[in-house]
């Protein structure tokens, strides 16, 4: 059966609507200039005219579509383009297609430049044989030895059937150098098709995952496996879409609507970020004033203690031009991260988010947020927190899901980065999420708070509760006894006069002081050094 469909590549693929793109022939002479620019043609028809169709029909751009809407207007040099496979079996000696299904080679995007591989679905279902693999490595490579970003186009049925271990073996050498590359050059992977079976480790290692929404999918197992051995039915989109990546399992950084937005989304990104790890951050000045008065902000973290508010608003309020790229944004909301330009520095931004389960922490935010803080440490990018934070979430499901083991990612992440740290309590700072989120107990380099923050070991209700317990069991009227110890707690125990009144804080700052504030800390803190232990590395709780 299996064999059956093997040697269905045994058809000519001029008979199933290729080209002669799969032989190595050409009607003029080798040497001549007429020989090398039919070649080159064609290479760049890929699968032929009756599969390009049928992947614009499926709304999907070619390889080489996407190469050009991506990189700056003939910046992009092919490398690669002459390797094909040397498979023999299954029909692979019929048709060597040029480039063997996947495009490599070079490009500008603003002006900088970045190394790039796009796999073509005409050609093979963009599937990774063995020359189709070794020619992603080789450019990962290249771009970790040349210090520029690497940008992944994926649209691939995954391991090439017909060549057996030799698929597999280069899958490996698409790992290898994918891991190798991690922290030294920013790593980027556009999912625009399928992306099935252990490909998807290629992205999952990569820095941020980008998925088209509707035509790419991502998944170890597919439906009809699923099907077999967990008997649950369940289609492509459903297990594996961009919808799901990007709100449920969190694989996908970002979505997008089309393959443009995506692009786009690239260009964006990259904008924020340095060419390699020793490398800064490209500086862009936007031309809003870093002195500009913020009070704007009173109205948004007001002093009623329960009233949620969307923290994201006030990051527009504080960052140049109010210019924000949410990363994960559909993802463990409670917690947002994202860059932005402060007096046009990026800068990575965490921020408890009051709108969404109060801002609290849990399994998915904390691992949201170290991942995010160990990629800004990486690549120089300072780490700007806002917090509001009733603390960590109770429930039976996150102490059994390891909230203690993910919980601590983050605590280990913020403790770990050498990056500059400036931090703002915006409200609520209770209890293990204080000292989590970018305290100076953890190397945070400058902390302040608004007036009417709290920072205490547990809300003020909570705290009531136990302290005054035997009270409230003898009081005549316990609601207004609780209420009025509530008031006292927070007025005595909970504000950042304690706290500043032990250098745990830097300074207690007016909302309209906070653009300004946390400006001249970041230019401060520009030149900072900070010094890991020698060690291999370390152990962080994964
Ligand atoms: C060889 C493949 C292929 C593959 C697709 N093709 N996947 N050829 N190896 N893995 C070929 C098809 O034979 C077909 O060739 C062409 O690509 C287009 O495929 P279609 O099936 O016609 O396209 P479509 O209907 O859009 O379906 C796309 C698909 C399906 C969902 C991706 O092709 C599919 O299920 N493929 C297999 C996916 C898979 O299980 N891959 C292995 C995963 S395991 P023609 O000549 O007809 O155009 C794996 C292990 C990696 O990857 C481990 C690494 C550690």
């Amino acid at each position: 059966m299996i064999n059956a469909a093997l040697h269905s590549h045994d058809v000519p693929r001029e008979a199933t609507g290729g080209t002669a793109t799969t032989s190595r022939s050409s009607s003029a002479a080798v040497g001549t200039a007429r020989h090398l620019e039919e070649r080159r043609a064609s290479a760049r028809e890929g699968g032929g005219p009756g599969r390009i169709e049928r992947q614009r029909a499926q709304g999907k751009g070619t390889a080489r579509e996407r190469i050009e809407a991506l990189l700056d207007p003939g910046t992009f040099a092919e490398v690669g383009m002459f390797i094909t496979h040397r498979a023999t079996g299954f029909g692979m000696e019929s048709s060597y297609p040029a480039g063997d299904g996947v495009i490599t080679g070079s490009g500008m995007i603003d002006g900088r430049p970045v190394c790039i591989f796009a796999q073509d679905f005409t050609v093979l279902g963009g599937s990774v044989g063995e020359a189709h693999g070794r020619k992603i490595a080789r450019i990962i490579e290249l771009a970790h030895r040349t210090g520029v970003p690497l940008i992944g186009l994926n649209d691939s049925g995954g391991a090439r059937i017909q060549e057996g271990v030799d698929a597999l073996a280069a899958y490996g050498e698409v790992f290898y150098q994918n891991v190798q590359a991690s922290g030294v050059i920013p790593q980027i992977s556009v999912i625009m098709g399928p992306c099935a079976g252990g490909a998807v480790y290629s992205p999952a290692v990569t820095d941020f995952v980008v998925m088209v929404a509707q035509t790419a999918h991502m998944f170890i197992t597919g439906p009809e496996v699923i099907r077999a051995v967990t008997h649950e039915e369940v289609g492509f989109e459903a297990l594996g879409g961009a919808a799901v990546h990007g709100e449920v399992s969190g694989v996908a950084h970002f979505t997008a609507k089309d393959e443009e937005a995506a692009l786009a989304q690239v260009r964006w990104l990259l904008s924020y970020l340095p060419q390699n790890n020793l490398d800064t951050p490209p500086h862009i000045a936007l031309g809003d004033d870093p002195c500009r008065v913020t009070a704007e902000l009173d109205e948004i973290a007001a002093e009623n203690h329960q009233h949620p508010y969307d923290v994201r608003a006030a990051i527009e309020i504080l960052v140049d031009d109010g210019e924000f790229l949410e990363v994960q944004a559909g993802y463990a909301q409670n917690l947002v991260v994202g860059f932005a330009r402060l007096d046009g520095n990026t800068v990575g931004i965490v921020a408890n988010q009051p709108e969404v389960l109060a801002g609290v922490l849990d399994i998915n935010a904390s691992d949201k947020g170290a991942r995010f803080i160990r990629f800004c440490d990486a690549f120089h990018i300072p780490l700007l927190t806002l917090v509001d934070t009733p603390g960590f979430l109770p429930g039976v499901d996150q102490e059994h899901g390891g909230i203690i083991r993910h919980g601590a990612k983050l605590l280990y992440a913020y403790a770990e980065a050498t990056v500059p740290k400036v931090s703002l309590i915006l409200r609520k700072a209770y209890g293990g999420a204080y000292i989590v989120m970018s305290s100076k107990h953890l190397r945070g380099d400058m902390a302040y708070a608004w007036p009417h923050a709290e920072i205490a070991v547990m809300g003020p209700e909570g705290a009531v509760r136990i302290v005054f317990k035997k009270e409230l069991a003898q009081a005549e009227k316990p609601g207004e006894t609780r209420d009025a110890l509530v008031c006292s707690y927070r007025e005595e125990a909970a504000n950042p006069f304690i706290a500043a009144s032990r250098g745990y804080l830097d300074d207690v700052i007016q909302p309209g002081e906070s653009r300004a504030r946390i400006i001249a800390s970041f230019a401060l803190l520009r030149a900072k050094r900070e010094a890991a232990p020698k060690r291999k590395h370390g152990n962080i709780p994964l």
